[in-house]
């Protein structure tokens, strides 16, 4: 029997399947597992099973000790995650992709939606109490039909975001590392561009890459200023892509027309300047944020954690 140490709470269903194989110690707390306890709870675990609010670095590997063998991220994102500290260690490392494309995508259109269409704004001043009525001119927002959508990363969850946009009219460019398989281009009606051409044909650029060194603050004062003063600017991948100063700047001096984030730099906290913004539609890190999601999440984390621990392939290796 191996020791797994899960460090958060995650439905019941994947810590039911740990806990048939193997000696179980999942925080529970509704607040996050504190560093310290973190670093003394792993001590001597063969599996851990991360949030992603968790950093798991070379210190926390070295506190697990010499027998960790899995670290399972319960999330297609691993920026939390210092992979090749695990591979210098001998520890494999795995996220849960493909399980949580659906609910992302759902989100990423859901925000276009609501920063286009002015649902925020309008749900604010219903509960503001202000008056308010039917008129010509109320609340005019922008439609999506006929209109491109730029998606910045095409990956699964791009993919999906793409084909929700085409079903509302959205033409679709994309920049990604490489080319999408052609069939689906074609199914798409995708083609794909260079980073400032998307940003400059763009009416709706959304944000689906992987964050790292390379896409930090990929999006910054001059990419929004390349963007049309109509355009928004939708993020559901993770905050810094965004520089969040600038992005602020840009919607409070019209260079863009709105954005709608799920994902915020310094999360939980958002740019205070941002929070006084009628033009920014701003959610808590909802992408995954269904029911159904979060189990298959845990779920697959737990079955990569139990594969390794039982000397076969994980089903989706960090590679
Ligand atoms: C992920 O899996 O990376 C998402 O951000 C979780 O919601």
């Amino acid at each position: 029997m191996s020791r797994v140490v899960v460090t958060g709470r995650i439905p019941e269903a994947a810590l039911e399947s740990l806990r048939a194989e193997h000696e179980v110690d999942a925080w529970d707390g509704t607040e996050s597992i504190g560093r310290e306890e973190l670093l003394r709870r792993v001590a001597g675990a063969d599996a851990i099973v991360s949030l992603l609010t968790e950093r798991i670095d070379g210190e926390l590997l070295d506190a697990a000790g010499p027998q960790l063998k899995v670290v399972a991220n319960v999330a297609v994102g691993y920026d939390n995650i210092d992979v090749p500290a695990c591979t210098e260690r001998g520890v494999t490392a795995t996220n849960t992709p493909g399980v949580l494309t659906d609910a992302t995508a759902d989100i990423a259109l859901s925000l276009i939606l609501m920063a286009t269409r002015r649902l925020g704004e309008g749900e604010r001043i219903i509960r503001s109490g202000e008056s308010w009525k039917w008129g010509m001119f109320f609340l005019l927002g922008s439609s999506l039909q006929g209109k491109t959508l730029g998606i910045i990363g095409m990956g699964g969850i791009g993919q999906a975001t793409a084909r929700r946009a085409k079903a509302f009219g959205m033409e679709v460019v994309y920049q990604s590392r490489s080319e999408i398989d052609p069939d689906i281009a074609a199914e798409l009606g995708a083609r794909r561009v260079e980073l400032d051409e998307l940003l400059s044909v763009s009416d709706v650029v959304s944000v689906h890459c992987p964050y790292g060194p390379a896409t930090h603050h990929l999006i910054g004062a001059e990419e929004l200023a390349a963007m049309k003063d109509t355009a928004y600017l939708v993020n559901t991948a993770r905050g810094p892509i965004v520089d969040e100063a600038a992005l602020a700047t840009a919607l409070r001096e019209g260079v863009i027309a709105g954005a709608g984030l799920d994902v915020f730099e310094n999360e939980p906290q958002v740019h205070p300047e941002l929070l006084v913004l009628d033009n920014v539609v701003l959610v808590p890190h909802l992408g995954s944020a269904t029911v159904e999601t979060r189990t298959a999440m845990a779920v697959l984390a737990a079955d990569n954690a139990l594969a390794v621990l039982n000397g076969q392939q994980p089903p989706t290796p960090i590679r």
